[in-house]
């Protein structure tokens, strides 16, 4: 089986997972952590190199006050629980989003995650927390547009290498798969840039019920496509490249 290096996936569906069972949005939620350390340990099994998890978008800021602080405390909780056992299972945490926007409490833990981990040979596991693609690209406009002011970088010398490595995620191979759960089929602001070129899987599961059988399904959609990248079949084909 192809296996991805990385693999991108929108949690979508908590609140009508939670709705359908006459339960609180909040405990959709919850319900969500479940599939979360499945993705984990299956991307660990089978040496995927990156799993990048939308866990909240710039526009959820938008949602009623009481479901935003519920998931950051949320957020805080499953980080203060999760830590030790990521740490030794070799996972290397990221943090991508607009963290100043977070309160302090979770934003130091994030920063704590982070350099506890970072020599982790295992997995990179990048969580998108006040995340959004158009942010993304803004920041790292703004980061060349600096070094341009600064005089260390020539307009002419921007080109996609160069603008791509200024994204959050610029270090990393970019996704090779996207899954959205929850059966909406949009990007809702996602990894923009790098998305150029992945390979899109939709599943009409609710996030909470995603578990290793549905994630071992979109593994095999995905080792079903060719991937061209503008070239023609039998270029591909031919292992040109
Ligand atoms: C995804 O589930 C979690 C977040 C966006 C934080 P939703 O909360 O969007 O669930 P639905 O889409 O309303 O079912
Ligand atoms: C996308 O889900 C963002 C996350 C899963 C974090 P939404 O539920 O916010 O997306 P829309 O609003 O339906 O596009
Ligand atoms: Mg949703």
């Amino acid at each position: 089986m192809r296996v991805p290096r990385h693999v991108a996936i929108i949690m979508d569906g908590n609140g009508r997972w939670a709705a359908r069972r006459g339960l609180p949005r909040s405990a959709g939620h919850r319900a969500g952590l479940t599939p979360v350390r499945t993705c984990i340990e299956e991307c660990s099994r089978l040496g995927v190199e990156v799993l990048t998890l939308f866990a909240f978008s710039s526009e959820n800021w938008k949602r009623p006050v009481t479901e935003v602080g519920l998931l950051m405390q949320l957020f805080l909780e499953a980080l203060e629980r999760e830590i030790d056992e990521l740490a030794e299972r070799g996972v290397r945490m990221r943090f991508i989003g607009a963290r100043e926007l977070l309160g302090a409490p979770l934003a130091e833990r994030m920063d704590a995650a982070e350099a506890r981990t970072r020599g982790n040979p295992g997995l990179t596991l990048a969580v998108a927390v006040a995340y959004g693609g158009r942010w993304d690209i803004v920041a790292a406009t703004r980061r060349l547009a600096e070094a341009v002011q600064a005089g260390t970088l020539a307009p002419a010398d921007i080109d996609e290498g160069r603008f791509a490595a200024e994204l959050a995620l610029g270090d990393l191979p970019e996704p090779d798969l996207f899954i959205r759960t929850g059966g909406d089929h949009r990007i809702s602001n996602f990894l923009l840039w790098s998305l150029a070129y992945t390979e899109l899987y939709f599943s009409d599961a609710l996030w909470p019920e995603f578990d290793a059988a549905e994630f071992a399904r979109a593994l095999e959609a995905f080792g079903a496509r060719e991937r061209r990248f503008g070239q023609t079949s039998d270029q591909v084909g031919a292992g040109a490249c």
